[in-house]
């Protein structure tokens, strides 16, 4: 154990941007604490992408990296994300002789196991020197002017001139995830946006969703939007249908922009003229309307769209171009409004977190000297796709280079 005032530095939370950005202060000569309350090293990294880690994404245009992320100020993450790039992070992967690949969209993942990005993180602290402290719990925190931080933890009263934070946010609260750092930072007089969850299933009401819980387990690419005309997000991937809502990565991402109350509109056959496909099928087939429908969407999502209109359950050349306009219109412009999320114990992240107005983005000090905040606890949140780790990373590189 460490003396009084025997660390430069102590990181709270061993996770992706603490490991890091611990073993980026060692290896510049700092005596560095990684202080962490959980029994298991880096659990969301272990879990993450499968158990293959989807470690960074070769898509982030590093020039204007803010579009693949959110918070109060989308700019703040230009800085470090541009001097922290995803090539540098796999030039580091390489180095540890760790084989990835590339699945869809810029994702790298691991060709083994998450394991393989830990013991590389791990490797790299003890490069640096690094002391870990594990399990361990954190309680108070008080500063002194000169003296700086002092922390009571379950191992005794250590002090250390700064303090980087990197607890994370409050998704998965069953592998350790805690408010530690929103409450520290309120603490210290810094603001806070309020967490929410994000990359997370959406659910709808009970009795809405009844006609389609049928189709829990169907998988399609769609055209999914929320948000006014005038700040409209759109994604185009895949979609999952669910016993209790919508999921998928096509509704992971937009729930990161959804507004409670807010409808979602779907296009099931993105791409295709739906109007004019069926316009033109009445003309030549005397097929069910489900079975030329089945030619654009999936045959289950066929049936329950047709099955819901009694004047639809015939050959189509039979149809009233008046229903198969509507049905075209159901397909391609599909409104519903979620009734809310999975909440954090299936988000992917927290959305919200530290106000970057009281953060530096060069630093990621707080305004409270000494203080600072990295990683997923900060109000920035990435995209699905290795967005948030390599925010991890580069939040972290910034900051160690600034300690
Ligand atoms: P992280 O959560 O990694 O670490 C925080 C650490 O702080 C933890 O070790 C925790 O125990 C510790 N801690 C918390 N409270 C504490 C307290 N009071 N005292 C002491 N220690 C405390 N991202 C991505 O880019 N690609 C991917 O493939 C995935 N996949 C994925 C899957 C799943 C299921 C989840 C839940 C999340 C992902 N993510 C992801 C998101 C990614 O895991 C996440 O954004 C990063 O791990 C954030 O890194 P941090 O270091 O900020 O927090």
């Amino acid at each position: 154990m460490g003396a009084p005032g025997a660390f430069d530095v102590i990181v709270i939370g061993a996770g992706a941007a603490g490991l890091f950005c611990a073993g980026l202060a060692g290896q510049r000569g700092l005596k560095v604490l990684l202080m962490d309350h959980g029994e298991r090293i880096a659990e969301k990294i272990r879990i993450s992408g499968g158990g293959r880690a989807n470690f960074t994404n070769r898509d982030l245009d590093v020039r204007a990296p803010q579009r693949h992320f959110i918070g109060g100020n989308p700019h703040f993450c230009r800085s470090a994300l541009s001097r922290y790039t995803p090539q540098q992070f796999i030039e580091l992967v390489e180095r540890h002789g760790i084989a990835y690949h590339e699945k869809h969209k810029g994702q790298l993942f691991c060709d083994g196991s998450s394991q393989q990005i830990i013991d590389m993180l791990l490797a790299e602290c003890a490069a640096g020197g690094v002391t870990h402290w594990q399990p361990c719990s954190v309680g108070q925190i008080g500063f002194a002017p000169g003296e700086g931080y002092r922390l009571q933890t379950g191992r005794g009263e250590v002090r250390a001139p700064r303090v980087v934070v990197a607890t994370g946010g409050l998704s998965i609260p069953q592998i350790g995830a805690t408010d530690f750092g929103y409450r520290l930072a309120a603490q210290f007089g810094l603001r806070v946006v309020p967490p929410r969850p994000a990359l997370v299933p959406l659910t709808f009401g009970g009795e809405d969703w009844a006609p389609y819980a049928d189709l829990a387990g169907l998988a399609l690419p769609v055209r999914i939007a929320t948000g006014s005309k005038k700040a409209r997000t759109v994604f185009l991937e895949d979609l999952l249908f669910t016993h209790r809502g919508l999921s998928g990565p096509a509704v992971l991402q937009i729930s990161s922009y959804w507004q409670p109350g807010a409808p979602l509109d779907i296009d099931f056959a993105p791409g295709v003229d739906v109007q004019a496909a069926l316009a033109d099928a009445k003309q030549r087939s005397r097929k069910r309307i489900a079975n030329e429908l089945a030619g654009m969407v999936p045959a289950r999502l066929a049936d329950a769209w047709v099955g819901q209109d009694a004047a639809l359950q015939r050959p189509i050349n039979e149809a009233a171009d008046r229903a198969l306009s509507a049905l075209a219109e159901r397909i391609a412009r599909w409104q519903i409004t979620p009734s809310g999320t999975e909440g954090y114990k299936k988000a992917e992240v927290t959305a919200g977190g530290v106000d970057t107005r009281d953060l530096s983005s060069q630093t990621m000090e707080s305004k409270h000297p000494g203080l600072y905040f990295i990683g997923e606890v900060v109000d920035v949140t990435g995209w699905l796709g290795g967005y948030n780790f390599q925010w991890a990373w580069a939040s972290a590189h910034a900051c160690a280079q600034a300690l």
